[in-house]
C-alpha cells in the first residue's frame, strides 16, 4: 500500500518539469491526483500517464474566476482535498533596466498572486481534511541573483506569504511547508542566456522526493523549509 493511498493531491503546473515529477511520485504512492496547468494538450498527456488522475483541469492560476471554478468543481466532484502543491511558476532572466512591466506582472502574478488565490480557494476543503500546503519556491526566495529582479521579488514575497500562512493555519491543523530548489533541469533553464550543463543541475525527481519526504513526517513534525542545491558544480555554492 502506498504512503498516500486515500489522499487527494492537487498540483499546479503539473504538465511538465517539477510539477509533473511531483505528480509521478504521488502516483507511485497511491494518491488521487488533480492536475492543473493552462494548456490542455500537455496536461492531458500528463494525465494519460498517471493512473491516479481523478481530474485534469486547464486553469490559469493567476485568474480569480478560473481558480474559483476549479475549486468549485473539486468540491462538487471529488469532495475532498488533502494536499495542495503550489508549483506553477514562470521565470524571466533580464537586467532590471530591460525588465518590462509585463515581465514584472507575469512573475508577480504567477509566482506569488497564484498562491494567494489557490490557497484561499482551497481553504474550506483543507480545513475539513486538516490538510497540507506545500509551496514550491526557489533558492531565489533567500538569495538574490542579478538579472532576476521580477522573479526574486515574487519568490521572496511567496516565502513571506508561506511563513504567515503557516502561523495562521496552525490552529486549523493545517501544515504549511516550503521547498526551495536550486537550479533544476526543466524547460525553465532555457530562459538563461548562457549554457547550463545537465550534470550541474538538480533533477525534477530530486525536488519531488523532498516534497514527499516532508509530507511523510509524523503530523507532530512540520518541516518548515527545505533548501535544495546541487552537491557540486557552479550552482552548488552561494550562487
Ligand atoms: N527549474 C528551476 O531551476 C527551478 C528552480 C527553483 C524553483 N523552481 C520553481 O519550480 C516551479 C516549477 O518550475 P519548472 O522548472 O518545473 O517550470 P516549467 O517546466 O516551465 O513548468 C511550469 C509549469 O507551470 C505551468 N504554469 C505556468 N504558468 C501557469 C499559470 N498561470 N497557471 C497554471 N499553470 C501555469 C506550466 O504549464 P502551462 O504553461 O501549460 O500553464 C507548467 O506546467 C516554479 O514555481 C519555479 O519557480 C524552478
Amino acid at each position: 500500500m502506498g504512503r498516500f493511498e486515500g489522499k487527494t493531491v492537487l498540483i499546479t503546473g503539473a504538465s511538465r518539469g517539477i510539477g509533473l515529477a511531483i505528480a509521478q511520485a504521488f502516483n507511485r504512492e497511491g494518491a488521487k491526483l488533480i492536475l492543473v496547468a493552462r494548456n490542455r494538450g500537455p496536461l492531458a498527456r500528463a494525465a494519460g500517464q498517471l493512473s491516479g488522475t481523478v481530474m485534469n483541469r486547464p486553469t490559469d492560476v493567476t485568474k480569480l474566476g478560473e481558480v474559483k471554478q476549479l475549486f468549485a468543481e473539486v468540491k462538487k466532484k471529488i469532495r475532498r482535498l488533502d494536499v495542495l502543491i503550489n508549483n506553477a511558476g514562470v521565470f524571466t532572466f533580464k537586467p532590471f533596466a530591460k525588465t518590462t512591466l509585463q515581465d514584472w506582472q507575469r512573475n508577480i502574478e504567477t509566482n506569488l498572486t497564484s498562491i494567494f488565490l489557490t490557497t484561499q480557494a482551497a481553504l474550506p476543503l483543507l480545513k475539513q481534511s486538516r490538510g497540507e500546503v506545500v509551496n514550491i519556491l526557489s533558492i531565489s526566495s533567500r538569495i538574490p541573483f542579478a538579472n532576476c529582479s521580477a522573479y526574486t521579488a515574487a519568490k521572496y514575497g511567496a516565502l513571506g506569504l508561506t511563513n504567515v500562512l503557516r502561523r495562521e493555519l496552525r490552529g486549523e491543523g493545517i501544515r504549511v511547508m516550503a521547498v526551495l530548489p536550486g537550479m533544476t533541469e526543466t524547460r525553465m533553464k532555457d530562459e538563461f542566456n548562457f549554457p547550463v550543463r545537465s550534470e550541474d543541475l538538480l533533477q525534477p525527481e530530486d525536488v519531488a522526493k523532498a516534497v514527499l519526504s516532508a509530507l511523510s513526517q509524523p503530523r507532530r513534525v512540520t518541516i518548515e523549509e527545505i533548501l535544495l542545491k546541487p552537491s557540486a558544480g557552479p550552482f552548488s555554492g552561494e550562487n
